[in-house]
Parts: structure tokens; sequence; C-alpha cells
């Protein structure tokens, strides 16, 4: 039995793309996000590249990140942020906001939420 992954549910490469230039699209533009995004030491084009590797393989699709830099340790690469309460929900809701922009269908918005809301919460650190 088959069974559709995320990856292929969000429309690959190019669904997936589309979900994180909304999210950066917001955070570069919603001062409200100004205090998670001055976080982004190394760039937002960093970012871009290691977010897209990173969910594909997250979502079921190739192994992208892996490949390329070795097995994620998202806890390990998250440490030097101080992660407290407020900017995990300050991530998540533009994570939401981005989400709700750029995914029509409700009921994977919402399994999307909730895989995003579980590895958010188990990355605070502070
Ligand atoms: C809990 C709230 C979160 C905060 C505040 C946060 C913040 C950040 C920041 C500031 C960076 C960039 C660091 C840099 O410029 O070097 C980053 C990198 C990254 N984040 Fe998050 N993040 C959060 C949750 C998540 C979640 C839920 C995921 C995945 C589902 C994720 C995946 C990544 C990846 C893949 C990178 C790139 C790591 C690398 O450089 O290899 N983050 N995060």
């Amino acid at each position: 039995m088959s069974q559709t992954t995320l990856y292929e549910r969000l429309g690959g490469e190019a669904g997936l793309t589309a979900l994180i230039d909304k999210y950066l699209e917001l955070l570069r533009t919603n001062p409200a996000y100004e205090a998670l995004s001055s976080r982004y030491v190394n760039g937002m084009a960093h970012y871009r590249a290691r977010m897209l590797e990173y969910l594909t393989g997250w979502f079921g699709g190739p192994v992208l990140y892996a490949q390329k830099h070795g097995l994620p340790c998202l806890r390990e690469n998250h440490q030097r942020i101080q992660i407290t309460a407020e900017l995990r929900d300050l991530w998540f809701s533009c994570m939401q906001q981005a989400l709700a922009e750029s995914i029509e269908d409700e009921a994977l918005r919402t399994e999307l939420e909730a895989v995003f809301w579980q590895m958010a919460d188990s990355l605070r650190n502070a």
C-alpha cells in the first residue's frame, strides 16, 4: 500500500518553496516579527536553502539536507538561539500565517500546523 507523503500533498518543491517564501516575506515585512527576524544572522538566502532542504526530507521527499550537510540535528542548530515560549509563539504565528496564505487545502493545513507546532515546541530551550 503506498501512502501519499506530505511532500507530495504540498506540491513537491514548488509548493514547499512557495510556503517558505511566504514565511520569509512575512518575516521581512511585518514589524510584529522583528524580534524573530533579527535572529537570522546567517542571512535569509542561507535559511531559505537550508529550510527547503530540511523540510523536503522531513515531509517524505528526497533527504537533501542529510546528503549535503549530514544528519540534521535541529535542537543543536537552534541551541545558540534563546527560544523562549514567546519566541516559539512568534515563530509559530509567522508559519501559521504563511500556511494560511499559501495552502488552500484545509485538512493539509491543519495537519501541517500540528507537526510544525510539535517541532517548534520541542525546540524551546529557554
Ligand atoms: C521554535 C521556534 C523557532 C525559532 C525561534 C527558529 C529560529 C531559527 C533561526 C533564527 C534560524 C537561523 C539561524 C542562522 O541564521 O544561522 C533557524 C534555522 C533553521 N531552522 Fe529554525 N526556528 C524555530 C523553529 C523551527 C522549526 C519548527 C523548524 C523545522 C520544522 C526549523 C528549521 C530550521 C532549519 C532547517 C534551519 C537551518 C539550520 C541550518 O543552518 O542548517 N526551525 N531557525
